[in-house]
C-alpha cells in the first residue's frame, strides 16, 4: 500500500474515517454517515476541542441517556434546545402554500388518546384552570371539507404539567382524539394552556443554565391531524397573549400558529356562530353546554381555527 499506516494531520484522519462507510450498501445511509464524520470532524478540529472537553461531552450525553425513561426524552429534549427539531422540522415539511404549518412534536406525546365525541371536553379533574372552547374545520387546500379526519390534541394543565409527567393527573387528562363531522367540522371543551418551562432538572436544563438560557415555552395547544388522501401535520396553537412567543426554548414559534383566546363573560352564551360552525349550540351561558369542563365558571375562552391540509403526495 502506498499511504502510511497511521494518518498523519487532521485532514487525513478526517478522510480515512468518512472512507471507512465508503462501502454502505445503502446509499442514504453511506451519505449520512460520511456527512456526519466530516461535520463532527470539522466542529473538533474548527474548536480545537480539547480531551477534557470531549469527556464533558460524552459525560453530558451519557447522562441524558440515562435520564430517559419512558415518560421523560432528555435526547429529544436536548434537539428541540439545540433548534434541530426545528430544523428539521423546516427542511422536511415544506407544506403547500395555505396549509396549516407544522411545529416540533415535543417530548410529551403519548399515543391512543381516548377518542371522544365532538362538543365534549379533555378536561377529566374539576380544578383550577380558565374553560376554553376550540372550534374549526378541517379543510383541504382547495377549500373541501375534510369529514372524518382525525385530531389528537394534548395540553398541559393549570400547573403547567401534562399528565404524563404529573403523578397527580390521570393519565389521559387534558388528551383527547376527535373525528370531524360530515362537514369536517370539529369542537372541544379544554383549559386555556399556560406557560410553562421544558423539564429543567437534568442534564439539558443544566445546559441552559450554563448558557444563562430561561427553559419557557409559550402557552400552546398540541394537535396531530390526519385525513387519508392528505398529509399529516403536526402542530401547536399558541397563545397570543404569552410572554415567551418571542423566546421559545425550543424555537417553536411560527406566525401562523398564533391563535387568540376570546373571552367571554360567564353569561355570555357559546354556540355554533361564535365557534366555527360547531353542531354543538349553547344554552343559557357557553359554561352551560353539556361538554364544559367540570365546575368551570367565570369568565370563559373561545378559539376559532380551521386546520388546512395539504394532499398526500403534494
Ligand atoms: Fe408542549
Amino acid at each position: 500500500m502506498t499511504d502510511a499506516a497511521s494518518a498523519t494531520t487532521p485532514a487525513q484522519l478526517t478522510a480515512r474515517a468518512a472512507a471507512s462507510f465508503a462501502r454502505t450498501p445503502d446509499d442514504r445511509l453511506r451519505f449520512l454517515l460520511e456527512e456526519l464524520v466530516r461535520h463532527l470532524h470539522g466542529y473538533v478540529t474548527e474548536t480545537g476541542l480539547t480531551v477534557d472537553e470531549w469527556a464533558a461531552a460524552v459525560d453530558f450525553l451519557t447522562r441524558a441517556g440515562q435520564t430517559c425513561t419512558a415518560h421523560r426524552q432528555e435526547l429529544i429534549l436536548l434537539s428541540d434546545t439545540l433548534g434541530v427539531s426545528m430544523l428539521v422540522d423546516l427542511l422536511d415539511h415544506t407544506g403547500a402554500p395555505g396549509t396549516t404549518e407544522s411545529t416540533v412534536l415535543g417530548p410529551f406525546y403519548v399515543p391512543d388518546a381516548p377518542e371522544r365525541p365532538l362538543g365534549s371536553s379533555i378536561v377529566e379533574v374539576a380544578g383550577p384552570g380558565r374553560p376554553a372552547r376550540i372550534a374549526g374545520r378541517v379543510l383541504s387546500s382547495d377549500g373541501r371539507p375534510v369529514a372524518g379526519a382525525l385530531l389528537d390534541v394534548w395540553q398541559n394543565a393549570a400547573n403547567g404539567r401534562y399528565a404524563v409527567e404529573d403523578p397527580d393527573q390521570p393519565d389521559t387528562n387534558l388528551r383527547g382524539r376527535f373525528h370531524t363531522d360530515s362537514g369536517g367540522n370539529f369542537s372541544f371543551w379544554t383549559l386555556r394552556p399556560t406557560d410553562y418551562t421544558v423539564p429543567d432538572d437534568g442534564p439539558v436544563g443544566a445546559l441552559l443554565r450554563a448558557a444563562a438560557r430561561h427553559p419557557w415555552r409559550p402557552a400552546h395547544v398540541h394537535l396531530i391531524v390526519s385525513a387519508p388522501g392528505y398529509r399529516t401535520v403536526t402542530t401547536h396553537w399558541f397563545d397570543d397573549e404569552s410572554a415567551y412567543l418571542d423566546s421559545d426554548a425550543v424555537f417553536g414559534v411560527k406566525d401562523s400558529l398564533i391563535c387568540h383566546f376570546e373571552p367571554h363573560p360567564a353569561s355570555q352564551t357559546g354556540g355554533a356562530s361564535q365557534t366555527g360552525g360547531a353542531s354543538q349550540t349553547g344554552g343559557a351561558s357557553g359554561l352551560d353546554e353539556p361538554g364544559a369542563p367540570i365546575g368551570a365558571g367565570g369568565t370563559w375562552y373561545s378559539v376559532e381555527r380551521d386546520v388546512v391540509l395539504a394532499p398526500a403526495g403534494s
